[in-house]
């Protein structure tokens, strides 16, 4: 099996891990670098936003990628960014029948369920590990936003090929980050985001604020209502069909 791959890569195939952002963080410590990526066929403790667990049956993408933008690491959440509209390209390239559109912060909705996540963490002593999972074959029930698979739209898809077509544009999108910052990355994600202009749902960790969806702060937080500042939250569309796939 030939992986075609950034040339800065460095590929360490998994059969089942704990999860690939764990294994990817071990690697770092012991000297991998930018490039490093970990791809696992399964993950049994794969782990999600906010402290939820990812399930990771055998079928779908589970990889994680060392990064070393010389930046604070109060700016790698920018890269959440940088992985979605990867993800999202990946996703009109798979599915182009598809209604593919960003949810605020690093989802990925295809006619408006939840195809994958990324989970951004620091990947000592230098690093940033991006972890990034793709339901291909299959997608979770009773998740908190609803879920589907790509399957649903391209039976032929595999987690291969889903890997170069998303690392290749990833790739890309890093560069265009580390060359010209932020501000053209979030220009291109919004132009794809789902709800601007529209009412929001925020759930925060104690509380729900509702309000009109106006746009990014030169951070990436979300701004409701023209001036309130959201860091950390999931969103949801009052109206819009969230039932299951
Ligand atoms: C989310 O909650 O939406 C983020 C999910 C991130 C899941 C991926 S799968 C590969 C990597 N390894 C993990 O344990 N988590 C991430």
């Amino acid at each position: 099996m030939t992986l075609r791959l950034p040339p800065a890569f460095v590929l360490h195939r998994r059969a089942c891990v704990g999860s690939t952002n764990d294994e990817a963080k071990s690697l770092a410590e012991g000297g991998a670098g930018e490039g490093a990526l970990v791809w696992a066929d399964q993950q049994t403790g794969g782990r999600g936003r906010r402290g939820r667990s990812w399930a990771s049956p055998p079928g779908n993408l589970y990889c994680s990628l060392i990064l070393t933008p010389d930046v604070p690491l109060m700016r790698a959440a920018e890269l959440g960014f940088v992985a979605a509209l990867a993800i999202a390209d990946l996703a009109s390239w798979a599915a182009p029948q598809a209604d593919i559109r960003l949810k605020w912060p690093n989802d990925v909705l295809a006619d408006g369920a939840k195809i994958s996540g990324i989970l951004l963490e620091p990947a000592p002593p230098g690093g940033i590990v991006l972890g990034m999972g793709i339901n291909i074959a299959s997608a979770p029930s009773g998740t908190p936003y609803p879920a589907a698979a790509l399957s649903a739209w391209n039976n032929d898809l595999t987690a291969q090929a889903a890997l170069e077509r998303l690392m290749a544009r990833l790739w890309d999108l890093y560069g265009l980050w580390r060359s010209q910052g932020f501000l053209p990355i979030r220009d291109l994600w919004l132009s794809n985001a789902k709800g601007i202009g529209e009412a929001l749902e925020v759930r925060l960790e104690d509380r729900t604020l509702t309000g009109i969806f106006t746009g990014l702060d030169e951070q990436g937080a979300l701004i409701l209502d023209g001036t309130t500042r959201i860091l950390a939250g999931d969103v949801f569309f009052p109206g819009a069909d969230q039932s299951e796939k």
